[in-house]
């Protein structure tokens, strides 16, 4: 996820794209750069680090362009730094692109443009998109960018300026958000309204697969195989914290919302066209199938809900790949003299990168001698540099401390580096293949959890006062029912458990009082028949039993108080919808009490000390 924008108009661009990149920061910040005309050619400026970083490069009273371009990194592919921030420019300097998305062809497309004889100076994906545009470019722009989309796969959202065509910003969408914003004697581009409200309220959203060409005096768009599009404009009436939420009223909800993209954009090239996970997208891995082969032992270490997403994955790795898994938390890992060789692979997982307890363990592992895979959402983070390998996982930069998408994203590479190891190892069976289709059909399932919540909203009326909740889970659940507990004690501040259900009565039995509301993942799977079980011994006590069952499961209903029914799915892959109502759970809890859902008291998103 990174900003984008893009300036047409009358008055100098270079302020406007400032103040519009603040704007959308919520969207990356580790690097950021500007590109404007100067003097017939392209006046280039970007920064490593926070946007403040160009701001203080800028001389804004000399950049007077009306034309202009920007963007807010937040990297994908090549570190945060200042080569690889965008702009990105052609061989001849005189092209500057900015994009937002993932080029999943870009190897093939470096490798074909280099043996052309293009200099590509930066690790990025979006700098061969300049090129093209280069190469496709015979005095029109914006037929240039039409051609170069055609050699691209992937997402995009694009805003592209040439010193030859002053008069010009090109625009273009492909699964990354573009709007283009309309005033009398301006026009803009943008990945999100905020940047441009300060400007304009009149937006018109840019369609999947749609380009426009803006001009001082208007814009015209077009489908990219030419068709054209009208299409009327639209006025915004929110505030602008309100349209950096996305309309949403917090980024804990939005972002819940975004994790049928973190899914889709943590898959993103990673499957190849037999239908098998493929190592193209997984080219920051460090390990090749001989070491994948090789390895005796894999030890998981990790924090919060990046530790639930290791127990998950425990189950996982041992299912497919038959290799013995065990789970540390960090703390508990660097001071308990672990045994570990260069047999053992580390998998430490941490969206953040910097949590200092997982990095220590990272280096009590590399002293040992054993291989460290980082699993993170921040490329360039301190845990990629002290990592042998990195497994990335795509949700975009997360601004609600509450982990929520960036969780989703690692369930969802944990599962693909399942199904890798086990390639490796030479255990594929056709459960793989259903195993990767059905990952392709997660994020549609979850948009339906989400567009269905008045049960999880009934429930929150009825529960949000009570002091305990318990969560219980068996199998691939239970790491699910800990992290439902989690995120509700986070946020709302009321005590819960989650336990495996097969234990309640080994002492937790003991706390059930009449009325106590206990949350039961009760999905459809080889435990079934067990958790019902366990509901029935915990309702012969008096709890008030809530399930998260599998759609059409009528018998459940006549054994709860109330049922939430998430969509059919495997077994493997049942957490990544059970989360969802859990999440959502906690969060209309924590509102109806009032409480910051964003920035939790005592909480930090990133605990960078011991
Ligand atoms: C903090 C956050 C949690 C997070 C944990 C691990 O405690 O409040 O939400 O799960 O750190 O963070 P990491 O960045 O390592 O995944």
């Amino acid at each position: 996820m990174c900003g984008i924008i893009g300036y047409i108009g009358d008055q100098a661009s270079a302020p406007i794209i400032i103040k519009g990149l603040k704007r959308l920061e919520y969207r990356g910040y580790d690097s950021a750069g500007i590109a404007v005309l100067k003097d017939g050619g392209l006046q280039l400026i970007r920064r490593e680090g926070k946007l403040s970083n160009l701001e203080a490069a800028l001389n804004l009273k000399e950049m007077t362009a009306t034309l202009g371009i920007g963007h807010t990194r937040w990297a994908t592919h090549g570190a945060p730094s200042e080569v690889n921030a965008h702009p990105h420019l052609d061989c001849t300097q005189k092209i500057a692109v900015v994009h937002n998305g993932i080029i999943e062809n870009f190897h093939q497309l470096r490798h074909e443009l280099s043996g052309r004889g293009h200099d590509l100076r930066s690790q990025t994906d979006t700098e061969v998109i300049a090129h093209l545009i280069e190469e496709a470019f015979t005095g029109d722009l914006y037929q240039a960018v039409k051609d170069a989309l055609t050699h691209i796969e992937g997402s995009f959202a694009l805003a592209v300026i040439s010193s030859d065509s002053p008069d010009m910003l090109v625009g273009a969408r492909k699964d990354s958000p573009l709007i283009i914003g309309v005033s009398p004697k301006a026009f803009f581009v943008a990945s999100d309204i905020p940047a441009i409200l300060d400007y304009t309220r009149e937006i018109v959203l840019l369609e999947n697969g749609e380009i426009a060409r803006l001009s001082p005096q208007g814009y015209l768009i077009e489908q990219l195989d030419g068709t054209p599009v009208s299409r009327k404009s639209m006025t915004i009436d929110w505030d602008i914290s309100a349209a950096e939420k996305g309309g949403f009223e917090d980024f804990m909800l939005k972002e819940i919302h975004e994790q049928p993209a973190a899914v889709r954009e943590t898959l993103r090239g990673r499957i190849d066209e037999n239908g098998r996970v493929g190592r193209v997208g997984l080219d920051d891995l460090g390990l090749d199938d001989d070491e994948l082969r090789s390895l005796k032992k894999i030890t998981i270490v990790a924090c919060g809900t990046s530790l639930h997403a290791g127990m998950l994955a425990k189950q996982v790795i041992e299912r497919w790949a038959r290799l013995p898994v065990e789970v540390d938390c960090s703390s508990e890992f660097r001071y308990r003299d672990p045994i570990l060789d260069e047999g053992t692979l580390v998998v430490a997982i941490t969206q953040s990168g910097e949590t200092a307890d997982t990095l220590a363990g990272v280096r009590i592992a590399a002293e040992l001698g054993a291989k460290v895979l980082a699993v993170t959402n921040v490329v360039g983070s301190t845990i990629t540099r002290e990592s042998d390998g990195v497994l990335y996982t795509f949700a975009g930069p997360e601004i609600g401390v509450a982990a929520t998408k960036t969780l989703m994203a690692q369930m969802t590479a944990l599962n693909l580096f399942g199904l890798l190891l086990a390639q490796a190892r030479g255990r594929s069976n056709h459960e793989f293949a259903a195993t990767v289709a059905e990952l392709q059909r997660i994020p549609e399932k979850i948009a339906s959890i989400l567009e269905n919540t008045a049960v999880l909203e009934d429930w929150a009326k009825t529960y949000h006062q009570v002091t305990d909740l318990l969560f219980l889970g068996r199998g691939f659940s239970y790491p699910m029912a800990m992290e439902g507990a989690l995120k509700l004690k986070e946020i709302s501040y009321i005590h819960a458990e989650g336990y495996p259900a097969g234990e309640m009565k080994h002492g937790p039995i003991a706390l059930i009082n009449p009325g106590l509301p206990i949350v039961v993942l009760a999905p459809k799977d080889s435990v079934y028949e067990k958790i019902v079980s366990n509901i029935h011994e915990a309702k012969a006590r008096g709890a008030t039993i809530l399930a998260i069952a599998t759609v059409g499961d009528k018998d459940i209903l006549s054994q709860v108080e109330g049922v939430f029914y998430i969509p059919e799915t495997l077994e493997t892959l049942t957490p990544l919808l059970s989360v969802v109502p859990m999440q959502l759970l906690a969060y209309y809890i924590a509102k109806l009490r009032d409480c910051n859902v964003d920035q939790p008291r005592n909480l930090a998103k990133s605990v960078t000390v011991e």
